[in-house]
């Protein structure tokens, strides 16, 4: 017998069997529930989604219980401890790692897509010498879909690995110039010779030297960080891209969306956040002031809790792990201390506890950042780097999808039914 759910209507007195695929029903088999047959017929209420399925997707698992993350099957830690982000970025979008000669072809069209055109470099000259970099990444990714105008043409899937390739190789390039545009320093030109991450460490530190080399262990532990934030399934900035894609936009269009979705505090920006909270708390007798002023709701504590894992998140744990080999190069930084007492007091307070609020992925990134030069303004566009391969999977995904149709939710109307209008004089 089919799984099925039945739900009998009170106010009819009628029963609906409603099946039940991979442990969710349709919404849209809630429509047969009627009171009568000009019924639009019933809807879910489901505002931010805390309980709606928007797609099936074959690329990341969560477990938010057990604190599981898998890219395609593989668990984070392991992808972490032995992939490269550029490897990670191929097994999201194309399903599986690749094989030698794969790797070599990607690796070598990433390269020759690093560069940006003259012109965009003038377009990104234009913003104010302190725009912030995020908003430079978003609008400068955003104005690419001038200049590949084929880019519109989705359905074609030459020029869809053309974009792809494009995106994710000048993310760096884009995010570098923000910075060296904010730094007043001159444009760095790519160098080939080194790893994707380590040209863009080129890219944004490169100075009078002739040739510059970073450090193995900084252009390591930003590869991590690339490969951890690279995709998080329906998160707010990915379900931007899907929706935005849904009306057969370019992906440049889409990615801006998704990047600007990732900007806010609440998302992408919590790791900004969370280090102008560290150093706004400046020692660790402070916490526990800081502390009792969350729990009497002046503002949240920032890179603690999320929406899917109710448990310590996988990423939190390699990002921690991943501080400690960057700081035996930088130096430790002395925000280290506040963070590890806000975790301590916070994971041993009834508030978090039992709200399950455990650090997330954005706690400690922003030390590893700061530590390595980076400005607070400079980590969400280093997030949107990494998310870049993840939001592309997710696009390509939707492209194949047979269940794909223009992203339109209903609401529920609560305002006034109907009213005359009224001029000016008699209101
Ligand atoms: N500090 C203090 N209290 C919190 C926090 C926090 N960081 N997060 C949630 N809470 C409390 C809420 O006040 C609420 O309490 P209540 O039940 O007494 O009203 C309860 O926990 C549930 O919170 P919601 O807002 O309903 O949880 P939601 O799933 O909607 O929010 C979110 C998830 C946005 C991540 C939230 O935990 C938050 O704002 N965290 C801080 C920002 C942050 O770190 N964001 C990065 C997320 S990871 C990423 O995007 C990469």
């Amino acid at each position: 017998m089919a799984d099925t759910l039945t739900i009998t209507d009170n106010r009819t007195g009628k029963q609906y069997e409603i099946p039940v695929t991979d442990d969710t029903i349709r919404a849209a088999d809630l429509r047969q529930i009627k009171v009568d047959p000009d019924d639009f017929g019933m809807m879910s209420y489901d505002p931010a989604f805390l309980n709606t399925a928007s797609c099936r997707s074959a690329i990341t698992f969560i477990d938010g219980d057990k604190g599981i993350l898998r890219y395609r099957g593989y668990p984070i830690e392991q992808l972490a401890e032995h992939g490269t982000f550029i490897e990670i970025a191929y097994l999201l979008i194309y399903g599986d790692l690749p094989i030698s000669t794969e790797l070599a072809e990607w690796k070598d069209e990433l390269s020759q897509h690093v560069m940006l055109h003259e012109n965009i470099k003038k377009f990104m000259e234009g913003f104010r010498y302190d725009a912030h970099p995020m908003g430079i990444f978003l609008s400068t990714v955003g104005a690419l879909s001038t200049f590949y105008p084929q880019a519109k043409d989705i359905d074609d899937p030459v020029s869809r690995r053309l974009q792809t390739i494009r995106l994710i190789a000048k993310a760096p390039s884009i995010a570098a110039y923000a910075y060296r545009h904010s730094a007043g320093k001159p444009y760095v030109y790519p160098d080939s010779e080194l790893s994707y991450t380590g040209n863009f460490l080129n890219q944004l530190y490169k100075r009078t030297e002739p040739v510059y080399r970073p450090d193995p262990v900084l252009e390591r532990a930003l590869d991590v960080l690339f490969i951890l934030h690279a995709d998080h399934e329906q998160n707010c900035s990915t379900s931007a891209m899907r929706n935005i894609g849904s009306s057969n936009a370019d992906p440049y269009s889409s990615l801006a969306g998704a990047a600007a979705a990732l900007y806010g505090p609440l998302h992408g920006g919590a790791n900004e956040a969370v280090l102008r909270m560290l150093t706004k708390i400046g020692t660790a007798d402070q916490v526990p002031a800081f502390v009792e002023s969350v729990k009497n709701g002046k503002g949240r504590l920032m890179g603690f809790g999320h929406r899917v894992y109710k448990s310590y998140d996988p990423r939190a744990k390699v990002i921690k792990a991943t501080a400690n080999q960057v700081f035996e190069v930088t130096g430790r930084n002395p925000l280290l201390d506040v963070a590890l007492e806000l975790e301590r007091i916070a994971l041993e307070d009834e508030y978090f506890v039992s709200r399950k609020l455990y650090p997330n992925v954005d706690f400690y990134s922003g030390l590893i950042y700061q530590a390595m030069g980076f400005d607070p303004s400079m980590f969400p566009v280093l997030f949107a780097i990494g998310r870049t391969a993840g939001w592309i999977a997710q696009w390509e995904e939707l492209l194949g999808d047979e269940a794909r149709k223009i992203a339109r939710p209903r609401q529920v109307y609560v305002g006034e039914l109907i009213r005359d209008y009224v001029t000016m004089g008699d209101r």
